[in-house]
């Protein structure tokens, strides 16, 4: 569904040093969307497998991309995204941490940070994560939008606790998209198929983000 301040101007690919990413800009600022309620971060934790997003990293490698949510000692919850490359045939992985933004509120509303490395910058600055809907046993559908001029870059998660979900699974996830008023054209099918059995301590140079420093809702 497309309103007037909320239609699709043009994907830009902007290159940084080393990288290059894409970003899905629309024309106007982030359209007003409601995220979870009553969000049970505990629930929340745990493997996530990514089944299609938006183009946040172009012309990656990437396959078999999971996200591993858990908490830290603090109450954050530490983020540890990892995907398989199919040119260097090893896992790379990015250690990030999540902090819930208003959590007296109890709005699945997350900031997230990533050490900035060659192949993460899946959000903007203030990596903002929303969690627009999710069930926690299946899937969930993560935005997150940031404003620029008069423009916005959002970027779009399905996530799923099975790496390849049912058809019905899918489409059931799709029109929860289009209910919220987004754009589904844009979603990119992660690959997910021929997944090299992986353990965490195997995994390569992971890189520690230090924690954010505002104060915890699990801390209190
Ligand atoms: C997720 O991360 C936690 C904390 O590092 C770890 O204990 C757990 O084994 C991980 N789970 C998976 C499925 O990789
Ligand atoms: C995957 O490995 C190749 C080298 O084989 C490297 O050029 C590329 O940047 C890697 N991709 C990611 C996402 O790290
Ligand atoms: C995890 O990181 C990868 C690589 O940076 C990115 O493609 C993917 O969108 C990220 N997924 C989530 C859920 O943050
Ligand atoms: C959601 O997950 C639960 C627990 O794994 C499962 O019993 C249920 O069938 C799933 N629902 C759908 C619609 O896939």
């Amino acid at each position: 569904m497309l309103s007037d301040s909320f239609y699709l101007v043009f994907v830009t690919a902007i290159v940084l040093s080393h990288r290059v990413e894409t970003q899905v800009t629309f024309d106007g600022a982030c359209p007003k969307l409601d995220v979870v309620g009553d969000f049970d971060l505990h629930r929340y934790l745990g493997l996530w497998y990514e089944i299609e997003s938006y183009p946040a990293v172009f012309s990656s490698f990437a396959s078999c991309t999971t996200a591993n949510y858990s908490l830290l000692p603090d109450g954050n919850v530490r983020v540890i995204n990892r995907s398989f490359n199919t040119s260097s045939k090893g896992f790379d992985m990015v250690d990030g941490t999540a902090r819930l933004i208003e959590p007296l509120k109890r709005q699945a509303k997350l900031g997230v940070v990533f050490p900035a490395t060659r192949f993460s910058r899946p959000v903007p600055d203030d990596g903002n994560y929303w969690v627009l809907d999710t069930d926690y046993t299946n899937y969930s559908i993560v935005w997150s939008c940031a404003n620029f001029n008069d423009k916005s870059f959002q970027f779009l998660w399905h996530l799923n606790r099975r790496r390849q979900p049912s058809q019905s699974a899918l489409a059931f996830v799709g029109h929860r998209i289009d209910s919220f008023g987004l754009e589904r054209k844009f979603l990119q099918t992660a690959e997910q198929r021929n997944c090299p059995e992986s353990s965490e301590t195997s995994s390569m140079r992971p890189v520690r983000q230090p924690s954010p420093t505002r104060s915890s809702y699990y801390g209190k």
